[in-house]
């Protein structure tokens, strides 16, 4: 049998109090819903349906490389049961559907498939149920003698003996979608709430003959939905505490799992030591033997081994190679590439630069658009001056060159192998390998030359 998925995700989110569409708000740096996308994809099915309204074309808009998903505009939001019923007429005879949900963005693979099989098991219903001590909010799951589960109440809808149960249901649910397109516009709005209820298939299956499965989940977050900002910063709070566990255990040295956040993929290997305040975004990988001092962002970078990154440094769209040392207050941007053991020091920012092996920037310096060799030495206050209003032109720096300190290097511009610049030249026409070039005035000083001297009165003074 072959899986639809079908993605609720049109409600306002009312509580969110945000102008963006709820789904879209992000968990570990990602939409919410992209996680239950990429979840629903793990189960490879037939295709996925997502049920979009509130937020217009918002949430399509924001996933264009997904070409294979079929977003379906509920217009008006009637309920659970009518958005549902919008993705029906695209799931084909024969698939069992399955409802995830925008918002309950931590839901497992292994729970879906221990749902799905026990439902295809029976070729029946199956409802993903969980025991809560406060079930408040919740539909609640009403079983008879047998303990069969026979019906949702929803709590609005709900009789005080009703409100006192504690299995509630999660809204993830699976039937097979001829039981749906016989059942489900069979659904009426006569509630508290006037929508079409989809946990009304429930009873309605139950009277039709078909028994409903209940499958209990046992990871409480997992179905944790997501409703205002609080409910985000706790679920995402829980969320970085899981990544610092798994990278715990994997052999990464945290030194305060409260406070390091990983906002994407990241590979970190074991012996890696992450200090407080680490932020790490997008696909970032760390080797072995590396250190990431307090307050460091990293998004997007590739580190070798036994790097050291020292405080408060911030490194996006970089490579950085083995042995090489970074910061502190250093200021990494896209297109660097730092090869084997080289150095960029405190107040350094580059861009779009390749710092050869060996080579040193250590202090108070702009590299932009650089080709700089290995072995070179970049003097303090060295400033590539990349950008002419419009244009943005590369310097190239030869093996072994030694630039002064408070150089300017007027790009485009060459600077020969072994070459030395002198302190505070400003450079606009190549430089030859091997020689001392300098564009200083020369020094003098001035004979006879007094500095004016003020009157002092005896009030002044
Ligand atoms: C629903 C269940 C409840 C369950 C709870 C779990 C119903 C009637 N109730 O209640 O039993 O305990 O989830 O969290 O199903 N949506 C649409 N279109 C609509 C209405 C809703 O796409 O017309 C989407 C919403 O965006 C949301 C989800 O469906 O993601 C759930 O809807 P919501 O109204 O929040 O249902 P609950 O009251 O939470
Ligand atoms: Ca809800």
């Amino acid at each position: 049998m072959t899986l639809s998925v079908v993605i609720l995700a049109a409600g306002k989110g009312k509580r969110m109090a945000s102008n963006i569409p709820k789904v879209m708000h992000r968990l570990g740096g990602e939409p919410m819903i992209a996680r239950v996308i990429r979840t629903a994809q793990s189960l490879h099915p037939n295709q996925i349906h997502i049920v979009y309204g509130n937020g217009g074309s918002d949430i399509p808009n924001a996933f264009p490389q997904l070409d294979y998903i079929n977003w379906v505009h509920q217009h008006e939001q009637l309920g659970t049961g009518h958005a549902v019923l919008q993705a029906l007429p695209f799931c084909k005879e024969g698939e069992q559907v399955l409802v995830l949900y925008g918002d309950v963005p931590l839901i497992s693979t292994e729970t879906l498939q221990k749902l799905f099989f026990a439902a295809k098991e029976n070729n029946s219903v199956g409802l993903l149920v969980a025991k809560l001590s406060d079930p408040t909010g919740f539909g609640r799951i009403i079983r008879d003698d047998k303990n069969n589960i026979i019906a949702i109440a929803e709590e609005k809808d709900a009789t005080p003996a009703q409100r006192v149960i504690q299995e509630i249901n999660t809204g993830i649910i699976t039937a097979p979608v001829a039981l749906l397109k016989k059942l489900l516009p069979q659904i009426v709005n006569h509630n508290s709430q006037k929508e079409y209820y989809l946990t009304d298939i429930i009873a309605l299956s139950v009277q039709n003959g078909y028994p409903v499965v209940g499958v209990t989940a046992t990871n409480l977050t997992e179905i944790c939905g997501i409703n205002d900002q609080w409910q985000l910063t706790m679920l995402e709070r829980h969320f970085q505490e899981q990544r610092a566990k798994e990278l715990a255990y994997h052999g990464v040295v945290i030194m305060d799992a409260a406070r390091l956040d990983i906002r994407g993929n990241v590979t970190i290997a074991p012996t890696v030591q992450l200090d407080v305040n680490v932020i790490l975004e997008g696909d970032v990988k760390i080797g072995a033997g590396s250190r990431i001092g307090p307050n460091v962002y990293i998004k997007n970078a590739t580190i070798g081994e036994h790097v050291t990154i020292l405080a408060n440094s911030v490194i996006e769209g970089a490579v950085i190679e083995n042995h090489c040392c970074v910061g502190p207050f250093a200021h990494i941007r896209a297109g660097t590439m730092m090869k084997t053991k080289s150095k960029i020091g405190n107040f350094v920012e580059t861009k779009k630069t390749i710092l050869g092996e060996r080579s040193k920037a250590s202090h108070l310096t702009y590299l932009g658009d650089a080709t700089i060799g290995k072995n070179v030495n970049i003097g303090a206050g060295t400033i590539t001056c990349n950008y002419d209003g419009e244009n943005k032109w590369p310097t190239e720096i030869g093996d072994g060159a030694f630039i002064g300190s408070n150089t300017s290097l007027i790009a485009p511009i060459q600077i020969g192998e072994g070459a030395t610049i002198a302190a505070g030249s400003a450079i606009s026409k190549n430089a030859p390998a091997d020689q001392l070039t300098i564009t200083r005035a020369k020094q003098e000083v001035a004979k006879g030359w007094k500095r004016p001297a003020k009157k002092t009165t005896e009030t002044q003074a």
